[in-house]
Parts: structure tokens; C-alpha cells; sequence
């Protein structure tokens, strides 16, 4: 499945429109393979990552505002999550103001979200909610903003923000921001372990630093001299073969090694949905999700049940990918 020419597309995504609502819906992701290299002066580290988009589908819904109240941004939850901010520490506010900035929109918008990525996991469920956002209020206030453009809106709220525009798998380099869409054929199917409590990212790369200081201090060696590896050969390969059990050889997560220092119980975790039939389980971007690579659904269901009975699961979702990315629904 290739979406290259959805990103070269010189089409705006959305007509001037008249709608009283614009509904878009945008997908999570798992790193099918993470390299980290040394942070740059903006504290961002250098990566090479592969993302597959996954069917865990967070709904954005922008409703215009009447006159009285134009030009404010709400942001509404369908259902009640005291771990979701409603204001500007949420992805979804930010892509908003950023779009009305750049447009010199002054509409407004109400927002509310329908969450199905697990917050604060490591499967971008706040980027997700940050693209459908820009696609919605671009065709909600008819700015006529190409796909392209609204990329590089998404760059400028969070590195994992462009991907869940444009979905399937993708190699992502630069801060992971830099995508080249991949072919892929197939579907994969996974099962997430969800842990009691989320991790912070920035912490991750932190104790990711942290760590190899101390092994380049014991091997002599310099911290900062650490690069991004390329995309394994084999892992494209394995995605065009549609091999499941070759992409569970190549999984890979540099960030895994310090997600597992700061949640210990993880590794727990991760050999319980390998005893249980995962061909391989690896922590999701910065964790603390534990991601289970299965070979089939009837297999999910039972590294499901696995888990799901381990007091160091909080619950389990499955899903398929890759799907497509951000699309208006309605
Ligand atoms: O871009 P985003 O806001 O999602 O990144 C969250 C944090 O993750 C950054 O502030 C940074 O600490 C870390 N990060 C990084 N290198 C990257 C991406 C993220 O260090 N390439």
C-alpha cells in the first residue's frame, strides 16, 4: 500500500464548505523499528523510525460556533477522562490556535474528542487527535490548506503529529518528523498491554541519555558520537513479503532499554505475552504500552486473556494495521 501520492498531492483537502460539522477520524501508531541517535542543540534526538499506522481510531469533532460565541476554542470529551487537559496543554487545543494563526481564522471552533488510543502511552493518540484537528478545522473554516501544508503545521506541534495524517507505515527520520511513506502488503495484528500509568516522554529520552553516558563513561567511549541506524533491509522486506514472523525478528525500539529502567514490571509483561503466543513483544515508542506482535486473531485473543489476568496489566486492546490515515468522516 503506498500513500505517496496522497502526500504529493497538490490537491486542497477540503472544499470550501458550509458544514455545520466537520467529523474526522486519525489512527495510533507503533514503532515497528526505533534507532535513536545523540540530541541536537534543541534538546530533539536524531531518529530513524518506522511507523504502522493502527486501528485504534481517536474521532475529532469540530462544531462552528453561533455568532455570540465565534472565535473561541473549546475542547469537550464524549466521555469523562480526568487524564485528558481541556485546555492549552492538549494537542488537539494547540492544532487548532496553530491553524487559525497561520490562516488568520478568527471562526473558532468546539471540539470534543472521542479517545480509543491509550493516553499518555506511546502510541500517539494526542498527535492523532492534533492531525484529525487540523484536517477538521481546515474543511470546517474552508481554508483550503493542502495536505502538505497542514504536514508541516503537524511538524510544529510534536514530532509523532504528521504521521496520523498520513497513516499506513512510514519511515520516519530528522526528529522522526521526516516521513517516506512504505510499501507494505498485508495486515499485522497486535495486542497492547496497557500499563496502571503513563510515561512522559521527554523522561524516556532523558534516562535514554542518562544510561548510555554511564556505559560510554565505563567503555571510555564518547556519548555523543551515538547515530541513528538505518532501516534494517530486512524489515522493508519482511513488509513487502507480508512475513509476520520476519517483522517479529526485526522488531526494535532503542527507547525500550530505558522505558524498562524506569517500569521494571514491563519486562514482566513482555514475557508473559511471548509465553502466552506473541512471536515478539517490545515496549511501543516511549512505553509504558507494551506492544505483542501475534500471528493470527484467534492467537490475540489468548495472549489477550494472558494478560489481561496479570495484576501489571491495567487491560488489553487489539487491533489490525495498517490502516489509512486522517480522514473526513462525516
Ligand atoms: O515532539 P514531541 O513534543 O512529541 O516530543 C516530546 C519530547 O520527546 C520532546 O520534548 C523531547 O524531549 C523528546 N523527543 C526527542 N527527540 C525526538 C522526539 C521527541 O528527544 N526526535
Amino acid at each position: 500500500m503506498s500513500h505517496l501520492s496522497l502526500v504529493s498531492s497538490g490537491e486542497p483537502t477540503a472544499p470550501r464548505g458550509t458544514a455545520t460539522s466537520v467529523r474526522v477520524e486519525a489512527p495510533g501508531k507503533v514503532n515497528l523499528f526505533l534507532s535513536c541517535g545523540a540530541s541536537g542543540p534543541d534538546g530533539y534526538h536524531e531518529l530513524t523510525t518506522v511507523f504502522q499506522a493502527v486501528r485504534l481510531i481517536e474521532t475529532v469533532t469540530a462544531r462552528r460556533q453561533s455568532a455570540d460565541r465565534s472565535g473561541q476554542i473549546t475542547l469537550s470529551l464524549d466521555e469523562p477522562d480526568e487524564s485528558v487537559p481541556l485546555d492549552e496543554r492538549n494537542l488537539a487545543y494547540r492544532a487548532a490556535a496553530l491553524l487559525a494563526e497561520h490562516t488568520g481564522s478568527r471562526a473558532g471552533v468546539d471540539l470534543v474528542l472521542r479517545k480509543r488510543v491509550p493516553v499518555a502511552g506511546g502510541m500517539a493518540g494526542g498527535s492523532a487527535d492534533a492531525a484529525a484537528t487540523l484536517l477538521a478545522c481546515n474543511q470546517l473554516w474552508g481554508s483550503g490548506l493542502k495536505l502538505d501544508e497542514l504536514m508541516q503545521l503537524a511538524r510544529q506541534l510534536g514530532a509523532d503529529c504528521p504521521f496520523p495524517l498520513l497513516g499506513g507505515t512510514a519511515v520516519g527520520s530528522g526528529r522522526g518528523d521526516e516521513l517516506s511513506p512504505l510499501m507494505t502488503r498485508g495486515s499485522y495484528h497486535w495486542v497492547f498491554a496497557l500499563a496502571h500509568a503513563g510515561l512522559s516522554t521527554p523522561a524516556v529520552f532523558a534516562r535514554l541519555d542518562e544510561m548510555r553516558a554511564e556505559q560510554a563513561t565505563a567503555s571510555f567511549a564518547h556519548p555523543l558520537a551515538t547515530q541513528a541506524a538505518p532501516m534494517p533491509e530486512e524489515l522493508g522486506a519482511a513488509l513487502r513479503m507480508r512475513d509476520t514472523v520476519a517483522l517479529a525478528a526485526c522488531l526494535h525500539n532503542d527507547l525500550e532499554e530505558a522505558a524498562l529502567s524506569l517500569r521494571p514490571e514491563l519486562v514482566d509483561v513482555i514475557a508473559l505475552a511471548e509465553e502466552a503466543g506473541a512471536l515478539r513483544a517490545i515496549v511501543s515508542g516511549s512505553g509504558p504500552t507494551i506492544a505483542a506482535l501475534v500471528p493470527d486473531p484467534m492467537t490475540g485473543m489468548r495472549v489477550s486473556r494472558a494478560l489481561e489476568a496479570s495484576p501489571l496489566v491495567a487491560g488489553t486492546v487489539r487491533a489490525d494495521a495498517p490502516v489509512a490515515g486522517s480522514r473526513v468522516v462525516g
